[in-house]
């Protein structure tokens, strides 16, 4: 049997959130499509948060009527609270992702709520989502540091999930929100918690602030852990999160577990139209580390044989 892993494409939300530029929805959905050629399957492509917050998903609607309708296409709509979930619902999303960050400091910037105010909101969502037979999965941001306040002790991000799974909470990924944590902490926050739930119900979010993200995906895959997310071109970052940069780049995510053995069903060769289009669109170089190597390849005459 083979092993297989799937890739939620976060760029068009967790990668424009923070965009100086202002992409328009038109832009956005030529992305979509690229990457939807390109064999990306799961999409997050819009959040339904206060547009004065983070205008640049003010077309989050707009947008989702825009995007290529096939069976085999998973969409996931961030929502920040009960407004916003109640949006993702009207708009259709089969699957809402909720966020509770591990501090009050980052509930407070990120969401104007406390984090006890912030886990039950996320509780009333959960409900109302086992309600309207809507699949969640809950963010645990800044699961290995917080921006503002330090590293978090993995105690606290294991119960944070615990209580999530507990609500009702089909899935929990775990964010490293700021790329501040490492593979030995990846490994203390998940074994215990794969034991208890199973690695099928993990995610894992990771940005390369500080170019570890790469060895955190492998030591979650070798835990078993099979579902990531990532941004075509490394873009991204969140406003909210001072110094994250831009999540794993989608097309290193590919490299790395491809090379390794696992199917993603997603072509290097095809995310480079999409990377292109986004660098367009956001007016700023884009790429992960395996591109820069394809197109040195290329530039001696050589095929880049990936694997
Ligand atoms: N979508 C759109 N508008 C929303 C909304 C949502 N999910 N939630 C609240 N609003 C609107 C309200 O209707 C209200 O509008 P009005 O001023 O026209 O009456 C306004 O925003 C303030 O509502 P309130 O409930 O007081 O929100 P707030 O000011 O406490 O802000 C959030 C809370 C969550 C809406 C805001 O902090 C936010 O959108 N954060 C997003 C953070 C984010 O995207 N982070 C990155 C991803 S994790
Ligand atoms: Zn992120």
């Amino acid at each position: 049997m083979t092993d297989t892993a799937i890739i939620n494409e976060v760029g068009l939300r967790d990668g424009l959130q923070n965009q100086p530029v202002p992409v328009s929805t038109d832009a956005k959905a030529r992305i979509a499509d690229a990457l939807v050629n390109a064999g990306v399957r799961y999409l997050e492509p819009v959040s339904f948060v206060s547009p004065k917050a983070v205008p640049q998903m003010a077309d989050a609607a707009a947008l989702t009527e825009r995007l290529p309708r096939r069976d085999d296409l998973h969409y996931t709509a961030l929502v920040p609270n009960l407004k916003g979930y109640q949006l993702a619902r009207d708009a259709g999303y089969p699957t809402v992702a909720l966020v509770l960050s591990t501090t009050d400091t980052f509930n407070q910037r990120n969401l104007n709520m406390s984090l006890e105010q912030a886990a039950a909101s996320c509780e009333t969502i959960l409900s109302a989502a086992r309600e309207d037979g809507i699949a969640t999965r809950t963010y645990i941001s800044g699961a290995f540091a917080c921006p503002y306040d330090g590293p978090v002790p993995v105690a606290l991000t294991q119960s944070l999930a615990e209580r999530m799974f507990a609500a009702g909470s089909d899935e929990v990924a775990i964010a490293d929100t700021i790329g501040g944590g490492n593979p030995r902490q990846m490994k203390d926050i998940m074994a215990p918690l794969i034991r208890e739930f199973g690695a099928g119900r993990f995610y894992v979010h990771l940005h390369d602030t500080r170019g570890l993200a790469a060895a955190m995906a492998w030591e979650a895959a070798d835990l078993g852990v099979r579902r990531f997310d990532a941004s075509l071109g490394g873009l991204g970052g969140c406003p909210f999160a001072p110094g994250a940069t831009g999540n794993m780049a989608t097309e290193d995510l590919v490299y790395l577990l491809e090379s390794s053995g696992l199917k993603t069903g997603i072509d290097i060769q095809g995310l480079r139209e999409a990377i292109a289009l986004a660098a367009e669109a956001t007016e700023r170089p884009l790429g992960g580390r395996i591109l820069s190597w394809m197109a040195s390849q290329e530039k001696q005459g050589k095929t880049a044989c990936l694997w």
